[in-house]
């Protein structure tokens, strides 16, 4: 077992939903972190921990890219998009991971996160450009693992967070895309552990895991969940496929694009991959009901108040 203890670590992607959690855990394990992001400042709470510096860059600026992998042992990333058009998606998940491969040639490790279910006949662009992206990543002459996590769920994601704003505002029915697509939603915390622990077990390199959590929800488990969760009746109508189809035409073309044909194509997929990688790696895998009613609110802020004090959290807040 390797420790990550004095390592100098940069973590492309630092500032997203998984690198906020596995910047805390990196600077709490004693690495030296660099969070590279275009907008780190979205992150300041990460600047004030110790061993923790930002650089603001883009990755697909070779320069700023060399520069932060200088002096580094390792290199973690991150960085990827859930929906874009063809070429900024594939500039994120194709051609950058290939410069990581070129220019992290001399380091120690590298991990890269990929997605559960990327493939090369991979029916949607992000499951394909995932897996071409994992396929120039493992050109490098570096030691590197690969992990490929199905759904993530901590505070913060765009799982049970964006089906609640969506339940609340529906009214009184919600249409369920591919309601049968089945998942193993998996904690963000337990994402940022496996990362640590790949980097201490050099029997990893080499490797592609996928991470799962404990249990399989389908889509439509998800959504009655968040239903009981915030106390909302609402009734869960199946949208057929073709119509599901349509749905991600049209919205696909609204700002933001908040559902898209290819985001239907990935739901295509099951990711139910099971938890046994994580155990694996020594890491007790967290359900869906140990953190979701806490930050959904389901939890009083009493509750959430004396978790925090049992886990070992100063008296930093009051209830
Ligand atoms: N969340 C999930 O459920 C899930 C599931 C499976 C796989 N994954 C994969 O896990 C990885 C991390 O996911 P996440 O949820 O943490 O993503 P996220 O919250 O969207 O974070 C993406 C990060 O990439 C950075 N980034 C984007 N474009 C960049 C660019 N051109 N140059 C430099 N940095 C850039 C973003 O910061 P700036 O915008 O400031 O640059 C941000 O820090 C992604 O590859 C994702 O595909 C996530």
């Amino acid at each position: 077992m390797f420790s990550i203890r004095d390592k100098r670590i940069v973590v492309f992607g630092g500032t997203g939903f998984i690198g906020r959690e596995l910047i805390t855990r990196l600077a709490r394990s004693g690495a030296y972190v660099t969070l590279f992001a275009r907008h780190p400042q979205r992150c300041q709470e990460l600047g004030v921990l110790q061993r923790v510096r930002a650089v603001t860059g883009d990755v697909r600026d070779p320069l700023a890219v060399a520069r932060a992998l200088a002096g580094q042992h390792v290199a973690v990333n991150l960085v990827g998009v859930l929906a874009a058009p063809p070429k900024p998606m594939r500039a994120l998940h194709v051609d950058w991971p290939a410069r990581l491969a070129e220019g992290g040639s001399a380091l120690e490790h590298i991990v890269h996160v990929s997605a559960a279910g990327a493939n090369s006949s991979g029916p949607s662009r992000y499951l394909a450009t995932k897996h071409e992206g994992e396929a120039r990543l493992r050109e490098t002459a570096a030691p590197w693992t690969i992990l490929a996590p199905s759904v993530v769920f901590g505070p913060g994601d765009t799982l049970f967070n964006r089906f609640a704003s969506l339940l609340r505002m529906a009214p009184g029915v919600m249409p369920v895309v591919r309601a049968q697509a089945r998942f193993s939603p998996v904690y963000v915390g337990d994402v940022a552990e496996a990362v640590i622990a790949v980097l201490t077990r050099p029997d990893y390199a080499g490797q592609r895991i996928e991470l799962g959590g404990p249990e399989a929800w389908t889509m439509r488990g998800i959504l009655a969940y968040t239903c009981r969760q915030l106390g909302l009746k609402r009734l869960l109508v199946d949208v057929p496929d073709p119509l599901a189809r349509l749905q991600g035409a049209v919205m696909g073309l609204l700002p933001g694009q908040p559902f898209s044909t290819d985001q239907y194509r990935s739901l295509t997929v099951d990711t139910d991959v099971g938890d046994a990688a994580l155990s694996a790696l020594g890491i007790e895998p967290a359900a869906v009901e140990a953190h979701v009613p806490f930050y959904l609110g389901a939890v009083s802020r009493q509750a959430q108040f004396d978790r925090f004090r049992r886990e070992g959290g100063g008296p930093t807040t009051t209830p």
